[in-house]
């Protein structure tokens, strides 16, 4: 299964990721997540990237791109993959039709994660995340056992930079400049499944599972 996971900021697309792929043995490709440890890891492409990502905006698309390209080439992505977060902007998508088509390959679906902005303003503000291994809390909806300790790893739970309130403004209003448009690219390829995003976890999970398998 190639999936697509497309939504605003703080839909829930992370945190449904990592289940799914946990479950249907696919690598959960966060291009979030995969930013963030260039970062961490100050390569020149973090250097460059931080400058959108602080401030709310996205990262240029060529960068993210060639990012994606070697990603998915890598050898646990041959048969199949769930993209979280990218693509973004219609040249991604097409860039991303283009390289999986030249493989040979094609998209199955992409879910798109439909939630109102009550419930994205909620879920950013409570999120937390692990400083070790990545996973997503919630300080009211989903909390760790320990207080600011992650259950998994017992590293400590920060905050994103991004999850301010100002920059999650500029977000969501750069997700609806950008990225809401892919809605209409992906119904028009066939492949677009929406789904209410502002479900508990667990019914979620059995949306997206049926939608997948
Ligand atoms: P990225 O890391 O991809 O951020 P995002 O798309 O803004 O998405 P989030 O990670 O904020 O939200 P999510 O939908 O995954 O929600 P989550 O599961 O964490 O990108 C960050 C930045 O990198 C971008 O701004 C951009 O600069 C750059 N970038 C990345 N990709 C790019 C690209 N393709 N092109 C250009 N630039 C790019 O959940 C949120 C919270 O809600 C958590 O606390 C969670 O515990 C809780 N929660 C989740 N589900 C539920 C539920 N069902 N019920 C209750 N609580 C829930």
């Amino acid at each position: 299964m190639r999936l697509v996971f497309l939504g605003p900021p703080g839909a829930g697309k992370g945190t449904l990721a990592k289940i799914i792929a946990k479950k249907d043995g696919l690598p959960h490709i966060s291009t979030g997540d995969l930013l963030r440890a260039n970062i961490q890891a100050k390569t020149d492409l973090g250097k460059e990237a931080s400058q959108y990502m602080d401030k709310g905006e996205l990262v240029p698309d060529r960068l993210v791109v060639e990012m994606v390209q070697k990603r998915i080439a890598e050898a646990d992505a041959e048969n199949g993959f769930i993209l979280d977060g990218f693509p973004r902007t219609e040249p991604q998508a097409k860039a991303l039709k283009e390289m999986l088509r030249s493989a040979g390959k094609d998209l199955d679906r992409v879910v798109n994660f439909d939630a109102s902005d009550e419930t994205i303003i909620i879920r950013l503000s409570g999120r937390r995340i692990c400083s070790g291994c990545g996973e997503i809390y919630h300080t009211k909806n989903i909390p760790p056992k320990a207080e600011g300790i992650c259950d998994r790893c017992g590293k400590q739970l920060i905050q994103r930079k991004d999850d301010e309130e100002a920059t999650v403004r500029n977000r969501l209003e750069v997700y609806r400049r950008q990225t809401a448009p892919l809605i209409e690219f992906y119904r028009k390829e066939g492949l677009l499944e929406n789904i209410p995003a502002d479900k508990d976890v667990k019914e979620l999970e059995a949306l997206v599972q049926n939608l997948v398998s």
